[in-house]
């Protein structure tokens, strides 16, 4: 195990009736108040009415941003600062799923810059303060409920990256499984294949003797996998839904990292092919990480082969090691199948003709990943196995 150090300040409100929180956290900040969420499904489920009516309860003075897109866009986060400025904005309140949270991160850090955010995002200038930021999250999947990371696109560029401060974790969330049982299917499913894809991301690693983070994170996948079949046939039990928001925020809070050192490489590969097709992220993820691992099966066969037995049971009786592993690759397959998540690039229709230009979005930092340093040939590869 490396040496770490942890550090996560966010307060998390978990379970039902926790939205009552926001009037004891919101007066701490402020009267002014930016909202900000999609695009309309906070208003079609009633948390909205159940927002605003507790926001007017405490004499705040709300200021709006919609339209927050999935995969959220830069031009939302200069209309998002605007905002700020222009309202003298105390607190910024995001209510909705990974991409309208990453966006009011990047206004309440954009409020706190003179110049253009995706100066940020690019590396050009580190962050030096932002806006308090509180959440309502209404879909189990990205983490950021819990984390300092934000994805933003750059739509005219189609560049799309991920960046982070200590000044861009959330002062406090709340989660109530009741809030994601809106979600339709796909949405549900893209949200699992997320959480089970960080946990890969961090679970994929050369450091020896890790039992305890291995633990945690095989739990994860194996609670994935089993509450996923109920949870498609019962969209609305509160049980299940808990399970996977619980899930969600665990897999990406910091903790299954704590001591190792993660891979990220496929999301690099998804967030690539988003930036260019704009696909949703987790439907990405389902077609590519199999792939991954294919072809980085040889970095670590032990780990694989771990992997296949721990997670999905697979015997290991006279089989060689690279016999499991696939076996467990080939299992992930067959689960990610099951609950119907797409499989290849063309379900997207997309084809080879964009393939050069996702590898040198994906290449732009030059080779990428921990487990196995992703060389342009090994980006190309993955991409041609996922057509
Ligand atoms: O926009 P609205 O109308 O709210 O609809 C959304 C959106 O269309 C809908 N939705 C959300 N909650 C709902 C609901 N519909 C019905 N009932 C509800 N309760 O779901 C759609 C997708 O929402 P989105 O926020 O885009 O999904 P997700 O949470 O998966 O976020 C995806 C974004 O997060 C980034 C991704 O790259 C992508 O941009 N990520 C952020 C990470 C982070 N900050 O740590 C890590 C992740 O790996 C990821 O890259
Ligand atoms: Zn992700």
């Amino acid at each position: 195990m490396n040496t770490f150090t942890f550090y996560n300040p966010t307060t998390l409100y978990f379970g039902s009736g926790q939205l009552e929180k926001l009037t004891t956290e919101v007066p701490k900040y402020g009267k002014n108040l930016l909202l900000v969420y999609g695009g309309g499904s906070i208003k079609q489920n009633g948390i909205y009415d159940n927002v605003l009516k507790l926001l007017n309860g405490v004499g705040a003075n709300v200021v709006e941003l919609s339209g927050v897109e999935p995969n959220p866009r830069l031009t939302t986060v200069h209309r998002g600062v605007e905002l700020c400025r222009s309202q003298q904005i105390d607190l910024i309140l995001a209510v909705g799923g990974g991409s309208v949270i990453d966006c009011a991160k990047a206004i309440a850090v954009g409020a706190k810059y003179d110049g253009d955010f995706w100066d940020i995002v690019t590396r050009k200038v580190a962050a030096t303060g932002a806006l308090p930021l509180g959440t309502v999250l209404t879909i189990a999947a990205t983490g950021t409920e819990m984390n300092s990371g934000s994805v933003i696109t750059n739509w005219e560029t189609k560049e799309k990256y991920g960046w982070g401060s200590p000044y861009s974790f959330p002062k406090f969330s709340i989660l109530d499984p009741a809030h994601t049982a809106s979600l339709p299917a796909n949405q549900t499913v893209y949200g699992m294949v997320d959480i089970m894809s960080h946990v890969f991301e961090q679970y994929f690693h050369h450091d020896s003797h890790t039992p305890v983070q291995d633990g945690f994170s095989e739990t994860i996948l194996r609670t994935v996998i089993d509450t996923a079949p109920r949870l498609l046939q019962d969209l609305q039990s509160l049980e299940e839904r808990a399970t996977i928001l619980y899930n969600g925020t665990m897999a990406l809070n910091g903790v299954l990292s704590m001591g190792i050192r993660g891979d990220w490489a496929t999301h690099n590969l998804e967030h690539a092919v988003s930036a260019i097709h704009d696909i949703p992220h987790g439907g990405g993820l389902a077609i590519l990480f199999p792939n991954w691992m294919t072809r980085t099966l040889d970095a670590n066969m032990a780990r694989f082969k771990q992997f296949a037995q721990h997670v999905f049971g697979i015997d290991a009786t006279d089989k060689t090691d690279r016999q499991v592993a696939e076996e467990g690759i080939a299992a992930l397959r067959q689960f990610f199948n099951s609950i119907g998540a797409p499989a290849r690039l063309a379900d997207y229709n997309i084809d080879d003709s964009t393939i050069e230009l996702m590898a040198d979005k994906a290449m732009v930092y030059g080779n990428f990943g921990n487990f196995k340093k992703l060389t342009r040939e090994d980006v190309l590869a993955i991409y041609h196995m996922s057509l």
